[in-house]
């Protein structure tokens, strides 16, 4: 099961856990109230995998193409973990799956603490447009994901401030009705 938790402030690596003493655990059910979705897919057999074949049919996840984050394999490495970890929303959500490897979402609760998603293969998440996130590996530093999109992708990300966007002010209302 997927394992998340609230960040601590310090400024240490951004690859390190950052968990709170003593650890503060987010549930499941709390992600999904910040329109965070979650599943758990058999990475091994993603080529062929059932699950996934139906989830991208019901889903509309029409495109997908399959990006490794590793030192010496991702062109322009340093950059790409810098701006994957500045604060930024989508218009469309994001969509990734993870082969191989691991590596943390980051994503803004409703009160804008940083919750931490640890990610491993076969799990896949959806953050909604508007949502404030970001990414970064983990110690082991290697990740292979599945990025899904529905039709044609765009990877456009507007660093906070980006409060004007409409999928921005859709994403609060969203986040005022799961409050009521
Ligand atoms: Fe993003």
């Amino acid at each position: 099961m997927v394992e998340a938790w609230y960040m601590d402030e310090s400024p240490a690596d951004q690859r390190a856990p950052h968990r709170l003493q003593p650890n503060r655990a987010v549930a499941l059910q709390q992600l999904r109230e910040l329109g965070v979705r979650y599943r758990k897919l058999d990475a091994d057999n993603y080529e062929t995998d059932p699950c996934l074949k139906e989830i991208r049919k019901a889903e509309n996840y029409s495109w997908m193409d399959i990006i490794t984050i590793q030192k010496d394999k991702l062109p322009n490495y340093e950059e790409k973990i810098k701006t994957f970890y500045e604060e930024h929303l989508h218009l469309d959500d994001e969509i990734r799956y993870i082969l191989d490897g691991s590596g943390y979402f980051d994503v803004r609760d409703k009160d804008d603490k940083w919750i931490r998603i640890s990610m491993e293969k076969g799990d896949m998440i959806t953050l909604p447009a508007g949502i404030y996130h970001r990414f970064t590996l983990d110690e082991n530093n290697y990740v292979k994901a599945m990025r899904l999109f529905v039709g044609e992708p765009v990877w456009t990300a507007y660093n906070r401030p980006a409060d004007h966007f409409p999928a921005r002010k859709q994403y609060m209302k969203f986040l005022t009705e799961q409050a009521q």
